[in-house]
């Protein structure tokens, strides 16, 4: 199985190895810090050896929940929001069939899957319920806290529509919470109704808990091999715990470089891809990245976008606009597919040209041009690339990103693991809405 790769060719021009080299004394000290957890947020540490202690019994116990949901179920409705949500989905846009829901279900050996509980719109949930109505359902509830807005919202309906559907005795069997280990309303719940539930531990936060149940359970329905997954976080755990050079240690080399570019003006930072897979893997990047460093009036930006599409539209911007950007690439050195472009008579768009190449040769060069093209126009960029769509190459990207993030936010000097920007809509929006203890006259 292959390993990922960080690429700083691109930038060589604008950070020189000197430059990387001189945050090598930085790094090494606050690597002590995040190993010894006596930095900021060492009460939420435990996503750093999560994936060398989590259990066979563990996986077990998942692949097992798992295994009933593909049997029993048609459609599997995962309800949760931010780190409570994106993992999963990340992990099964990158490695499942570009149409999962829409192909058929030997082709996807399990249940279609859906999202619900991260929006609290109107029309999200009744066409939710129009579209599974005839199915039967599984539900998995993710919510560390158990008290979340929206996904408890989208709970109470989604629970109602099923024990309406089949009765309370049933729907037990078909509930499955992940929350906090033993405290918590959802925890309560799921005492009371007899869920089969799953932890998050106490020092895993939302949006490092992607290879806790938070993640794997709905990764496991989808069919993604998560031993596989834990086993490329554990080899990158394994790689970036022993070496804390910037030379070896890409995760580490990673939050140097976007330290250096911020220092220089590089304030956004744009996760590029020309794969629709990546889609999520960029969106749990940009909570991860975000809610980490965006602080203290301080905090790269995190955007993305997928290429070749966003070409047509952002790629102006993003050659000529403001040259406050830096972009990371997230390439893919195998389809798991392939396809080529066959040939016309008569040739009538100048096409032959290409016949016979494969997508993935196209879609290099249209990466290469790209990067040429954006380093020329200011926009400074590096790479990482995946080996494949593989859960190995997926488990290397989520701990490597884990990582280097909270390193980044160390070295930013900001606590990477607390959010308390997060609370403020939430005052407002439950002043508004009269919630008991919350008060008006505090609201925007
Ligand atoms: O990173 C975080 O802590 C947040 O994004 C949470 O994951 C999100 O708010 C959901 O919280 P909970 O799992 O408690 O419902």
């Amino acid at each position: 199985m292959g390993h990922i790769k960080l690429d700083c060719a691109n930038l060589k021009n604008i950070i020189s190895e000197a430059d990387i080299a001189g945050k090598q004394e930085a790094v090494d000290r606050l690597h002590a810090e995040l190993e010894a957890g006596t930095g900021p947020g060492n009460d939420f540490l435990g996503w750093l050896h999560l994936p060398s202690r989590t259990s066979a019994q563990q996986t077990q116990e998942i692949k097992q929940a798992a295994a009933y949901i593909r049997d029993n179920c048609e459609a599997f409705v995962c309800v949760g929001i931010g780190g409570s949500y994106l993992g999963a989905r990340a992990a099964i846009t990158f490695s499942g069939h570009t149409f999962f829901n829409q192909v058929s279900a030997s082709v996807r050996g399990g249940p279609e899957i859906y999202f619900a509980g991260h929006n609290i719109s109107s029309d999200y949930i009744a066409d939710l319920l129009d579209l599974i109505s005839n199915k039967s359902v599984c539900l998995n509830v993710i919510s560390k806290s158990g008290t979340t807005t929206e996904p408890a919202i989208a709970f109470r309906i989604l629970k109602k529509h099923l024990e309406d559907k089949v009765g309370a005795a049933e729907a037990g069997k078909r509930i499955f919470v992940t929350t906090d280990a033993d405290k918590g309303a959802l925890k309560a719940m799921a005492d009371v109704a007899g869920y089969r539930s799953f932890a998050i531990p106490d020092d895993v936060g939302g949006r490092y808990s992607v290879l806790t149940a938070a993640g794997l359970l709905p990764a496991a329905v989808a069919g993604v091999d998560i031993d596989e997954l834990l086993e490329g976080a554990r080899d990158l755990e394994e790689l970036t715990t022993r070496e804390s050079g910037l030379e070896k240690n890409m995760a580490y080399r990673y939050a140097a470089v976007r330290n250096l570019l911020y220092s220089r003006g590089k304030t956004t930072e744009i996760l590029a891809s020309f794969h629709p897979a990546f889609g999520y893997v960029a969106e749990w990047w940009k909570q991860l990245a975000g809610e980490s460093e965006g602080k203290n009036g301080q905090g790269i930006f995190p955007a993305s976008v997928e290429y070749t599409a966003d070409l047509h539209s952002l790629g102006q911007w993003i050659q000529e606009g403001n040259r406050n950007i830096f972009e990371t690439f997230l390439l893919l050195e195998a389809s798991s597919r392939q396809a080529t472009v066959p040939g016309f008579p008569g040739d009538p768009e100048g096409l032959n040209y290409l016949q016979g190449k494969s997508l993935d040769f196209i879609n290099d060069k249209a990466y290469k041009g790209t990067a040429q093209a954006h380093l020329e126009g200011g926009a400074p960029n590096m790479s990482i690339t995946a080996p494949d769509r593989g859960a190995y190459s997926l488990g290397q990207l989520f701990y490597f990103f884990e990582r280097a993030i909270a390193l980044s936010g160390y070295l930013a000097g900001v606590n990477p693991f607390d959010q308390p920007g997060v609370e403020f809509y939430k005052k407002n929006m439950f002043a508004l809405l009269n919630k008991p203890g919350f008060d008006k006259g505090k609201s925007a």
